[in-house]
């Protein structure tokens, strides 16, 4: 793409309310970053798997924020059509016109935290986890491509700290997340000036197994630096930053680690 004139606002978004499409919506910060992209008057759409959570999610969207309608795709991004069933949604709730895209903005917060001890890792574990972390949500935000460029959209993806101070039990996972990290660092590349894309690198915001056991859990909140598991506004508030932030690109912001 033609790089902008120097000084010229080529790179500010639309004004207005954005539409920001919500990958993972259900999760425990998927639902924190719809409710504060709608109390701040955005339109989200949102995607996950389970159809009642995202029925539940959208309806109680709808009686906070604008009070517009929510529209939710199912979709599951293991299954090779999710792609395009996520884009034909999308189209049909929110149909594209000339200047603007059925989105603007995509935050990316999708995907299980599989424990995957090493003697049992198994290949499936590892394309599994691949194909949600990284695969589908890349393939996403590449069909998705002349939306956020109409929009001068961007993206956010959620990234682990782990994947630069790993810890045991999730190749598969870890590994599927360095991936993204890389590929979202490629598509800024791929879709600069007009799409901005960056990653929030998280450490702990809930551990299933800490949350089991507070030995566990004190452990690993005193190998952080600010020494506790962080909260969903934590991480909300840095994830909205990097929607705003309209002069950084291929940028890794690691909270929490
Ligand atoms: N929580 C943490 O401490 C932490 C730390 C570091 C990084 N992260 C990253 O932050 C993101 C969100 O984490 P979270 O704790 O909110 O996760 P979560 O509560 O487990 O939610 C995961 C979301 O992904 C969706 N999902 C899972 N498998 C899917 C599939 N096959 N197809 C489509 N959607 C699928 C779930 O949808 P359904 O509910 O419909 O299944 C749900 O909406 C993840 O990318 C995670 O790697 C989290």
């Amino acid at each position: 793409m033609t790089a902008p004139a120097p000084g010229s606002s080529h790179s500010l978004p639309v004004k207005g309310p954005r539409r920001v499409l919500v990958v993972g919506a259900t999760g425990r910060l998927g639902v924190a970053i719809a409710e504060a992209l709608a109390d701040r008057g955005d339109e989200v759409l949102l995607t996950a798997r389970d159809p009642n959570k995202l029925g539940i999610l959208a309806q109680s969207l709808e009686q906070r924020g604008r009070r517009v309608k929510v529209p939710v795709v199912t979709a599951d991004l293991t299954h090779r059509d999710a792609v395009t069933t996520i884009v034909e949604g999308l189209r049909a709730a929110s149909p594209p016109s000339e200047g603007r895209g059925s989105i603007d903005d995509i935050v990316l917060a999708c995907g299980p935290f599989p424990r995957t001890p090493f003697e049992d890792l198994r290949r499936e574990d590892l394309e599994r986890t691949m194909t949600v972390h990284a695969i589908a949500p890349l393939l996403l935000v590449h069909a998705l491509a002349g939306d956020l460029a109409k929009g001068r959209g961007a993206v956010v993806g959620l990234g682990d700290a782990g994947t630069t101070r790993p810890y045991e039990h999730h190749v598969a996972y870890l590994t599927a997340k360095g991936a993204v990290k890389t590929g979202l660092r490629a598509l800024a590349v791929e879709l600069a000036p007009d799409v901005r894309v960056n990653v929030v690198e998280l450490g702990i915001v809930a551990d299933p197994e800490a949350d089991a056991d507070p030995l566990r859990q004190h452990r690993l909140a005193t190998r952080s630096k600010l020494g506790r598991f962080g909260t969903s506004e934590d991480v909300v508030h840095v994830v909205l930053a990097l929607l705003d932030a309209t002069w950084a690109t291929g940028e890794t912001w690691g909270i929490g680690g």
